[in-house]
């Protein structure tokens, strides 16, 4: 199996642990577009979704799916997404795709989250794929300063603006050990809107994709 077919029978796999005639929120990246291409066959079941970007947005209309604000959802059961990189506790590192500023808007709302990724996501620590961070443009300068008395090298995504008008910095060189402590240092920093450690919202379930289809895994 390539990459490519994991991410589908993970997305394929996740559908089934659905609630029926509930809002979800739907994540970002090619394993959630895998999800939509699902979502579509059984669209009836769900009442809708919160979109994170507006290219999902754009996706889950096509799929006949109705696109709600967080307001009109308020609390949602399940909120499912990729990851870039996760660990044995359910933690991940996301943003690649640079919506992690809605994704954590979107996980923080929801009483679970179903992680949907191939095997080569699943490490035992964090901290080989660079941590997106979302800056606010005006203070790319001064975050930068600032990670880099931490530790780290940011390097900015150059020609990218996420959804909400930031600027991503992917930083490299930190130890991430502690994801909690991490995600809140890193948070403190003026100028941030918002980093791609999800240990506050970690996983609650991941289903991996391998060579022999879709495991269902829970923290260890
Ligand atoms: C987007 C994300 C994605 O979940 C993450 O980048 C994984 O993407 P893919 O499913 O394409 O591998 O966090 O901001």
């Amino acid at each position: 199996m390539n990459q490519d077919d994991k991410k589908q029978a993970a997305a394929e796999k996740a559908v089934s642990l659905l609630p029926k005639g509930e809002f979800i929120g739907v994540g970002t990246g090619s394993t959630v577009n895998f999800l939509i291409d699902a979502l579509a066959k059984i669209k009836y079941d769900i009442k809708g979704a919160v979109a994170t970007s507006n290219e999902t947005e754009r996706r889950l209309i096509a799929a006949g799916i109705p696109v709600v604000t967080p307001a009109e959802a308020g609390r949602l059961p399940v909120y499912i997404d990729g990851a870039d990189e996760i660990n044995h506790s359910l933690q991940m590192i996301k943003g690649g795709g640079g919506a992690l500023l809605r994704e954590k808007v979107v996980a923080s709302m929801a009483d679970t989250f179903i992680c949907i990724a191939d095997d080569s996501k699943y490490v035992s620590k964090l901290g080989k794929f660079p941590l997106p961070v979302e800056v606010l443009p005006f203070a790319r300068s001064l975050v930068a300063k600032a990670l880099f008395r931490m530790g780290a090298e940011a390097n900015l995504r150059v020609g990218f603006k996420s959804d909400s008008g930031h600027e991503i910095l992917d930083v490299t060189g930190l130890d991430l050990l502690r994801p909690l402590t991490m995600e809140d240092e890193i948070n403190k920093i003026v100028g941030v809107m918002e980093n791609g450690l999800f240990a506050r919202n970690a996983a609650t379930t991941l289903v991996l994709g391998g060579n022999h289809g879709a495991e269902i895994i829970s923290a260890r």
